[in-house]
């Protein structure tokens, strides 16, 4: 086997992972969607899974294939991520919410293409979909770690850092990875840079590939778990 061998440091836990982006039908041809690759999922999976890990991946649409040696749940829509994770999340040591969920979906998805009408345009009426990180943080069972991610277009390190604190306290989640995609950074790249945080603070930054950046989102999960 080529490169590092990693320590087994993860190895009796079990890692359910979302990854990619979901996609909300609007008629039978067309859905609402958006930029994830779900590169980071992917890597956080295989990185827990070279720790030792036991890992399922709930993968919604994603630009590459999820790794060998871990399982796989395929999703759709924000829905079924929802059930997904939450029929998981009950067995899980360590839950990360790395999936671009799609935040609004058509209030009434039509069951025939919609057409146009001559020259006009079209209005769509969406309505917010389950919030599926804050949903798992208010059942979580005791012991469990949680990760969520904040996507944010801030104006500093400091603004980055004051939104994702914003949305950690929101979501209820133990740790939150925050990323600045201002100017379309992160989305499908290889590279990557992440303010770590939890309810006291900034507990890691990191920047590198995302295969790099997971190795470091896996220390902080294991050094939450140590200092409990
Ligand atoms: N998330 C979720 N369910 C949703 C939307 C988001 O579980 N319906 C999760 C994401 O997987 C991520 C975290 O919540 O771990 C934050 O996602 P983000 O898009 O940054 O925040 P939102 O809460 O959706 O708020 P907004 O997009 O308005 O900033
Ligand atoms: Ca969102």
């Amino acid at each position: 086997l080529a490169g590092p061998v990693a320590a087994r440091d993860m190895a009796g836990l079990r890692v359910v992972v979302s990854a990619g982006g979901t996609q909300e039908a609007l008629d039978p041809v067309r859905f609402l969607g958006n930029h994830s690759s779900g590169l980071m999922g992917i890597g956080i999976a295989r990185a827990a899974l070279l720790r030792g890990a036991e890992v399922t991946l709930v993968a919604a649409r994603m630009d590459h294939e999820p790794p060998a040696g871990v399982e796989v749940r395929r999703v759709v829509s924000t829905g079924d991520l929802a059930r997904a994770m939450q029929e998981l999340s009950p067995s899980a040591d360590v839950v990360v919410m790395a999936a671009a969920p799609a935040d609004f979906t058509a209030a009434d998805p039509a069951d025939r293409k919609i057409k146009k009408q001559g020259t006009s345009g079209l209005t769509l009426e969406l309505v917010q979909t389950t919030d599926v990180l804050a949903s798992l943080a208010a059942d979580r069972p005791s012991g469990q770690t949680l990760v969520g991610f904040a996507a944010e277009t801030a104006d500093s390190r400091a603004h980055l850092v004051e939104l994702g604190t914003t949305k950690l306290a929101h979501k209820g989640a133990d740790l939150l990875v925050c990323n600045d995609v201002t100017g379309g950074k992160v989305f499908g790249h290889a590279d990557t840079a992440a303010v770590i945080i939890d309810r006291s603070g900034i507990v890691a930054e990191c920047a590198g590939s995302k295969d790099v950046v997971a190795h470091s989102i896996c220390d902080a999960v294991l050094a939450e778990r140590a200092g409990r």
